[in-house]
């Protein structure tokens, strides 16, 4: 069986893609797959969930997507990526299982596509190390359509329990903080959808060429035509000079966008600082740094939704130090921190003021819950299950 978590960004949104640092980590909640190896190249996928219907491929270097949207995709996408790099692969029989709300910006995909590669390699006695993984998926994913970054397969392959995890890119390196103790990440769905391979993918993606753009013009206009990344931008200059640069050279959605990625990744720094410390003021610190990656992302990057608003404004009512949408928004979850003791009554409030008047307070545990900072995915062996 694997298991693989699903993660909750905890700040640096939208900035992976960018090939700036970002700082998630992952849930206790995942995925499972049950597996058996086949004698043939054939996959097939059965998902517990009724919704999600049977999946059979054929495991190969090139395979066929279903129409976008289809689950499936995802298997699809883990299994020929893996295939392009060990020739002859045979397949399994799987069954997957997951406690994560689905299309709830936890990463639920990007688990399947970790599990199903971890499944695929167990079946042919084949390992890769842990970052050749990440980059291999990372790129994998993509067959989806979405230009994504290498966030949530980093984090889902490599975090550590109790720890949130700077994840740098290009080179890849992964950097724990220890969460203390009394700091709780609290999770809560806004019952809106975001389906990263469907109707917002065109919005994720729009947003990716418009940073490259905003780059290329800033880049440009600092007569550093020849760097290709934000995070030479910003070992530059600071983010006052290039915040100028950029009011003189971009205009309207670019200038919007680029104030996004140079403040998003100040805070992703100053965040993490706060966390190593984990001292009284420093969850404050941390509150406030959410909140702003939160007016951000809300009026400079234009990914939020009036419920994700609406679930801020609420955990900050009732006593969180700070909140923030997590993941790509459009819907999707928020991320709150609050100090342990008030967890109770923050989960209290958001449970009678945005679950209940929306007829789901029944069943508010599959949509709100406390956040505990797992280990990344792994196969436990058949003895261990
Ligand atoms: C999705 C992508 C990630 C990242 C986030 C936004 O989850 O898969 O790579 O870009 O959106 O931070």
């Amino acid at each position: 069986m694997v298991r693989a978590p699903g993660r909750v960004n905890l700040i640096g949104e939208h900035i992976d893609y960018c090939g700036l640092p970002v700082f998630p980590m992952a849930l206790q909640r995942g995925i499972r797959m049950t597996f058996q190896p086949r004698p043939d190249p054939e996959a097939r996928f059965i998902n517990r969930d009724p919704r999600f219907a049977p999946v059979t491929f054929t495991v190969a270097e090139s395979i066929r997507p279903a129409p976008a949207g289809d689950w499936g995709n995802y298997a699809r996408a883990a299994a020929q990526a893996v295939a392009q790099r060990f020739p002859n692969l045979r397949g399994v029989n799987a069954l997957v299982e997951t406690d994560l709300p689905i299309a709830a910006g936890l990463s639920s995909s990007s688990a399947l596509v970790v599990a199903t590669a971890l499944a695929i390699l167990h079946a042919n006695s084949v390992t890769l190390p842990a970052l050749e993984l990440i980059e291999l998926l990372s790129r994998g994913e993509r067959y989806v359509g979405t230009a994504g970054g290498a966030m949530d397969q980093a984090i889902i392959i490599g975090a550590e329990a109790g720890c949130a995890i700077r994840i740098d890119f290009h080179p890849l390196r992964l950097t724990p903080t220890v969460v203390p103790a009394d700091w709780l990440f609290l999770v809560a769905w806004s019952l809106v959808h975001a389906e990263k391979s469907g109707a917002d993918r065109q919005a994720y993606n729009e947003r990716t060429k418009q940073c490259e753009e905003a780059h290329r013009l800033v880049a440009a206009r600092l007569g550093r035509q020849e760097d290709p990344s934000y995070a030479g931008l910003l070992a530059a200059a600071s983010v006052e000079e290039l915040l100028d640069v950029a009011r003189a050279t971009l205009s309207g959605v670019l200038l919007r966008r680029f104030r996004h990625v140079v403040t998003e990744a100040t805070r992703v720094r100053l965040a993490e600082m706060a966390m190593a410390r984990g001292e009284e003021g420093d969850l404050t610190a941390f509150g406030q740094l959410l909140d702003a990656s939160h007016a951000s992302l809300r009026d400079d990057y234009e990914v939020s939704h009036a419920e994700l608003d609406r679930l801020v404004e609420l955990a900050r009512e009732a006593g969180a130090a700070g909140a923030r949408l997590t993941g790509a928004g459009f819907g999707g979850s928020i991320v709150a921190l609050v100090r342990a003791e008030r967890a109770a009554e923050v989960m209290a409030a958001l449970r009678e003021r945005f679950y209940a008047p929306r007829g789901v307070a029944g069943d508010v545990g599959q949509h709100l819950f406390v956040a505990e900072s797992a280990a990344g995915a792994g196969v436990l062996d058949s003895e261990a299950v």
